[in-house]
């Protein structure tokens, strides 16, 4: 790569800072140097820095004009009992017909967690300590043999871990599921800048890059060939969710059911929220458009708000689990005026350097990262819709160490939904107040993973006792 042009467009665009150093640093140190200044697009930079840092103050609230968003209630909390079987049985045959993939965004760095490694090789079942890959990997293991037809999954890394990842799925064999059908891919990467608009530097010879998002995933599943490839098999309708939630249905039938015969582009899943305090982004309609604010955008006083009923008014949580059509996402990806995801602004403490090139590890944020949220997508979806479901079912995330999303809750969480899937087959099972059993036990997906499936293995295969530490495979 000749250095020339990227340097004088650097400096004609006054970020020549970024080469400060050019002539202290070894061929390779350049050449890695020139490649990371090759991915920026110092055009956008300029904008972001304009329109997010000189013209929008660091707490933009804009919450003028939403309303909370419609959903689809469940049938117990009062839905369309035959609504939600019909929606059943188009996403069973839609799984039948394989059209459909997992899609699982794990390119976080999981810093709140304090675990050093990809976050998805992380241990979270309660007695054989499966990673979160692991579950994934079975409940998709088993829905492709529920439905005859084995699944693909499509995982979204980052610069940070992806070789990590690569490896760790190498070493446990794919967990059955093939390697040509587990597809991982790198998400893109945004400069930091210092509140000045200047790209930072984290080394002398490096660009301070993060990762750009979750919303960064439509541009990486175009990108990486992922979007041909599910053209090429046949599947139209991706399953998307989080790295960091182990109750999630990868696989939910009934979800994708409601997606496709409301032809959504994208279909989100809604929890009301536990507390008014809870951080889970917010279902809203703007000029009509469903779209999610972020929790740290709404003031708090709106989040407290009340109907007459005493019911929140803005309840519907997002707990980042959506269905999405794949052509859509190579209309999202493509960009354009109309159909653009918009940036969000972080204000952190970026490591950086100083004009000496020394270390530095600032007290205060110095600097501004750039991330783009995936349901930021929906307000440009055709019939985008939302439909509710139950937390203890779908939603117990490990983010912290400690206390709450942390992984000893997440663990319980797993404990009663195991003890819950036990009784309803009939199993004689104690549980305390809050449904935990009194002794841990585990159920593979494999086994089951809804009170169906494991009504119908405990039916072929029941435990004789429900002993300290059963595993059920
Ligand atoms: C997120 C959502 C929030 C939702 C909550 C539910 C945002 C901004 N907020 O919060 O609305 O209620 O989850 O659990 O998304 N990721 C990437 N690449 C990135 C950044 C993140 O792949 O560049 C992945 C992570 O690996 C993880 C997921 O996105 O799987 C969520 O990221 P995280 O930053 O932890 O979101 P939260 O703040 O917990």
């Amino acid at each position: 790569m000749s250095p020339e042009p990227i340097i004088s467009r650097f400096t004609a665009a006054g970020q020549g800072q970024v080469f400060r150093f050019w002539n202290e640093l070894a061929p390779a140190e350049r050449e890695a140097l020139l490649a990371q200044a090759a991915e920026v697009d110092l055009d956008e930079i300029a904008r972001l820095h304009r329109e997010l840092v000189v013209e929008k103050p660091a707490t933009a609230a804009g919450v003028a004009g939403l309303e909370p968003a419609p959903f689809e209630p469940r049938p117990e909390n009062g839905g369309d009992t035959a609504k939600w079987m019909r929606a059943r049985a188009a996403g069973e045959e839609a799984l039948r017909a394989g059209r459909v993939a997992a899609f699982t965004v794990a390119g976080g760095q999981g810093t709140r967690l304090g675990y050093d490694g990809p976050k998805g090789t992380f241990p979270v079942t309660p007695v054989k300590k499966k990673t979160l890959f692991q579950v994934f990997a079975e409940k998709i293991l088993a829905a492709g043999r529920r439905f005859g037809r084995p699944l693909h999954w499509f995982i979204m890394t980052s610069h940070a871990n992806h070789a990590q990842t690569e490896q760790f799925f190498a070493a446990h064999d794919y967990f059955g599921l093939g390697r040509d059908r587990v597809h991982l891919f790198r998400q893109g990467r945004m400069p930091a800048i210092g509140f000045d608009g200047k790209i930072l530097l984290e080394t002398k010879g490096s660009i301070a890059l993060s990762p750009d998002g979750h919303g960064g995933s439509l541009r990486a599943l175009h990108r990486s060939g992922a979007l041909d490839l599910m053209e090429r098999e046949g599947i139209d309708t991706l399953s998307y969710f989080q790295v960091d939630n182990p109750l999630v249905r990868c696989i939910d039938a009934e979800f994708i059911g409601f997606h496709l015969l409301a032809r959504s582009e994208m279909s989100s899943k809604a929890l009301p929220k536990a507390y008014p305090e809870e951080k889970v982004g917010l279902f809203c309609l703007r000029d009509g458009k469903l779209m999610v604010a972020e929790y740290s955008d709404v003031p708090m006083d709106v989040q407290r708000e009340r109907n007459a009923d005493g019911s929140l008014r803005f309840s519907a949580g997002s707990i980042a689990i959506h269905v999405i059509d794949r052509e859509f996402a190579r209309r999202m990806a493509a960009g354009g005026a109309a159909v653009e995801l918009p940036f969000h602004r972080a204000d952190k403490k970026i490591p950086t350097v100083d004009a000496a090139g020394q270390p530095v590890k600032p007290a205060a944020p110095n600097g501004v990262k750039f991330e783009l949220f995936v349901f930021d997508a929906l307000p440009f979806a055709r019939s985008p819709l939302v439909i509710e479901t139950d937390r203890a079912n779908d939603f117990s995330p490990v983010k912290n160490a400690e206390g709450l999303d942390s992984p000893r809750t997440c663990a319980e969480d797993q404990l009663r939904q195991f003890a819950r899937w036990l009784r309803s087959a009939g199993a004689d099972l104690a549980v305390d107040a809050t449904g935990l059993p009194a002794h841990k036990i585990e159920i593979s997906p494999l086994y089951g993973y809804d009170a169906e499936t494991v009504s119908e293995s405990w039916r072929r295969r029941p435990a004789s006792t429900i002993t300290p530490n059963l595993y059920l495979e």
